[in-house]
């Protein structure tokens, strides 16, 4: 093996902690992968305290007696850690407890509207996960940040902490799960970051006349990263920067684009608990019948083995291409099928899918709310599955559906590019084919590309080969934690290009 790192993984939610989205899938999987590496994985989240009480299934966590407070612009506020071992794996997980910022019914926003303070929650939350290295003696060599609520840590790292003892030779990297969210808030919130005013300009922390976090990890980090290949082309342009493409075309020489992969011990048909029945390749006749009728119940749709069955686990977001589905309602539901969806988010979005159960209840059923056991139940039972986003940094639904025998209907954005392969109807494609893609965002390519799914559902064997094209690749974690440890090195071998500012 190369050399054992220590390596520190943050992020503002991790499973089986707290999710939200993908994000909290990839820091759970991400953190075992590295750690059956051989490296030394700490893992630092914050500590959602309510969402913990909730959840029956977490490990024994415990006090580290560990107490420091954080000068948020004059009030000091305290924090202390709690810790325990991310379950099947050695990694340390450190929690960091604040209950005024933390102790609250959801991680980010309440009835569509984020948090007013999530700037300071997410500054504290940075300034602490230092504090913590340094006060643990972590000294590590990688410090692996996650989006905007960890982009003031290579910041820190660079300036106030170049020189204090154990950061000397630690380097950052800033992973980016989505362009669309990016820390962005009014200039007065400069003194809750800790950092001084001269870096509030265009080349560190200030991006459009606002303090950008995302932009500020992306400027300090030594490396950024995001989810997929084709994601990392589409935003160094302006349709997919929001804003950033010229910050991200000055990093492009460090900016890579890595593949998630998933987590083989949660989403595996083979072992699934929330599944009413296992199955693998080889018994996928046998199982995925029942997993269907056990939807089809569970959902109150009418329990039939021939009509074609859609399923979509989303965030109810403008990224998912909701309104592409409502647009094509119409059309799509005067074809023998059905429809289960799991959601929520936006509630003009909600109450449209909810309007679409009442008015065709024998083809459309919906559940809002977050549901770990439905989506498994959705991917395991569902023949093919609605992924028409209209950006996609990565996406993991479809790599569950593919893992699922679940066919993947998907548009050509980011991940969903780089991981389903669409079925053109011709017999050559159908070597590789897994899935049906479309490029085009509107409610014809959408509706065009759910019929061609219906007619090769019509076709047992062709079906049969897009399944078995899908199930047979191999889609864990390893392949890209291998990429994440390449360029963790490469972090590490180039720290000492950053100019006087902290900059690269
Ligand atoms: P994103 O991170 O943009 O939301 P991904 O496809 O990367 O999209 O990941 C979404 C993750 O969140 C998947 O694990 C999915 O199953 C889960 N998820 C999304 N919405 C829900 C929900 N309402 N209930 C349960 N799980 C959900
Ligand atoms: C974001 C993206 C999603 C990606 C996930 C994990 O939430 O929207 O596409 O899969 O992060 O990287």
């Amino acid at each position: 093996m190369a050399d054992r790192r220590r390596i520190v993984l943050t992020a503002s939610e991790a499973v089986p902690f707290s999710k939200t989205g993908g994000l909290a899938d990839v820091i759970g999987a991400l953190a075992k992968s590295l750690d059956q590496m051989g490296h030394d994985v700490v893992m630092i989240i914050p500590d959602y305290y309510v969402q913990r009480q909730r959840n029956r299934n977490l490990p024994k966590i415990s006090d580290t007696g560990l107490r420091f407070s954080i000068d948020m612009n004059g009030r000091q506020m305290p924090a202390s850690v709690n810790w325990t071992t991310l379950p099947g794996s050695d990694v340390r997980v450190f929690l960091i407890r604040q209950p005024e910022y933390f102790d609250r019914p959801q991680l980010y926003q309440e009835n569509g509207h984020g948090y007013v303070d999530n700037c300071a929650r997410y500054c504290f939350f940075s300034r602490a996960v230092l504090e913590v290295c340094r006060q643990m003696v972590l000294r590590p060599d990688v410090i692996h940040c996650n989006d905007w609520q960890t982009g003031l840590i290579p910041a820190l790292l660079n300036t106030q902490y170049a020189r204090v003892p154990g950061f000397e030779r630690t380097s950052s990297i800033m992973t980016i799960h989505n362009m669309a969210y990016q820390g962005r808030f009014w200039h007065f919130d400069m003194p809750l970051t800790g950092m001084d005013w001269r870096y509030f300009n265009y080349h560190h922390m200030e991006a459009w006349g606002d303090m950008n976090l995302l932009k500020t990890g992306i400027s300090f980090a030594d490396q950024v990263t995001t989810v997929s290949p084709t994601y990392a082309k589409e935003i160094c342009t302006a349709d997919g920067g929001y804003g950033l493409e010229g910050v991200l075309r000055h990093r492009r020489d460090d900016l890579i684009g890595i593949l998630n992969g998933i987590d083989d011990d949660v989403w595996n048909p083979e072992k699934d608990s929330f599944l009413p029945t296992c199955y693998s390749l080889d018994s996928i006749d046998h199982g995925k019948p029942q997993c269907k009728a056990f939807l089809q119940q569970r959902m109150g749709l009418p329990t039939r083995s021939d009509v074609p069955l859609f399923g979509m686990v989303s965030r109810m977001t403008d990224q998912k291409g909701f309104d592409l589905i409502t647009e094509a309602a119409e059309r799509l539901l005067s074809r023998d099928l059905q429809i289960a969806f799991l959601g929520t988010g936006d509630p003009y979005y909600e109450s449209q899918i909810t309007g679409l159960a009442q008015r065709f209840p024998s083809k459309v059923a919906v559940q809002i709310g977050f549901d770990e056991s439905l989506a498994h139940q959705i991917e395991g039972g569902s023949d093919a599955f609605l992924m028409p986003s209209r950006f996609e940094p990565c996406g993991l639904n479809q790599m569950y559906s593919l893992r699922y025998g679940t066919v993947p209907v998907v548009r050509n954005v980011g991940g969903l590019a780089d991981s389903v392969m669409d079925f053109d109807l011709n017999p050559h494609s159908l070597n590789t084919a897994n899935g049906f893609v479309f490029a085009d965002y509107n409610r014809d390519a959408l509706a065009g590309t759910v019929e061609r799914a219906l007619d090769t559902f019509a076709r047992p064997q062709v079906w049969k080969q897009l399944v078995r094209n899908g199930m047979s690749r191999d889609w864990s974690w390893n392949r890209s934690a291998e990429e994440y440890v390449r360029v963790y090195e490469s972090a590490i071998a180039n720290i000492d290009s950053r100019d006087e500012d902290g900059r690269r």
